[in-house]
């Protein structure tokens, strides 16, 4: 028996079928998110998965991460301090949503980065190894040294 199951009356927990209905995640999504760890189960005599009804929040928490993009391992991150007897609280969901914000703001910068490099490019079409900063970002092939490796490299791949 997990911990999950300690704190409540068999009553109080939900069938998986529940749980998709509720949360409007597959079940085969949720079997997965068990086994990363994200949310637990007790087992019925008949081995049937019940979860207590805090976990409808961790799966809340993690259907709002996948909206963003963000990666499950992100979410175990902010589950790591969230024992899975306890609801993740607001403190916690305001940590994760402030973590997952920088994140966007993040990847935003990148595309916009991105986009300004492709204006620069477009009507260009040099695609030079020396001057153009999408084909090579940072001088980053220039780092390892002379020659044309980038074109060989695909050819043998
Ligand atoms: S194609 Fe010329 S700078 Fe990118």
């Amino acid at each position: 028996m997990s911990e999950a199951s300690a704190a409540h009356a068999p009553d109080e927990l939900l069938t998986v079928g529940e749980m998709s209905r509720r949360t409007g995640v597959a079940v085969s999504a949720l079997h997965f998110y068990e086994q990363l760890g994200l949310i637990a189960s007790t087992r019925t005599p008949g081995n049937q998965r019940r979860y207590a009804r805090h976990m409808l929040r961790r799966v809340s928490l993690i259907t709002v991460a996948k909206r963003l993009s963000i990666p499950l391992s992100e979410v175990q991150d902010v589950f790591a301090d969230v024992p899975m007897t306890e609801t993740p609280s607001h403190e916690d969901w305001q940590r994760a949503s402030r973590r997952w914000k920088h994140e966007l703001e993040r990847r935003r910068e990148g595309i916009e980065r991105l986009e300004r490099e492709l204006t620069g490019c477009i009507g260009c079409g040099c695609l030079s190894m020396k001057a153009c900063r999408l084909l090579n970002p940072d001088d980053a092939l220039g780092a390892s040294g002379a020659g044309p490796r980038r074109l060989d490299d695909e050819e043998t791949a």
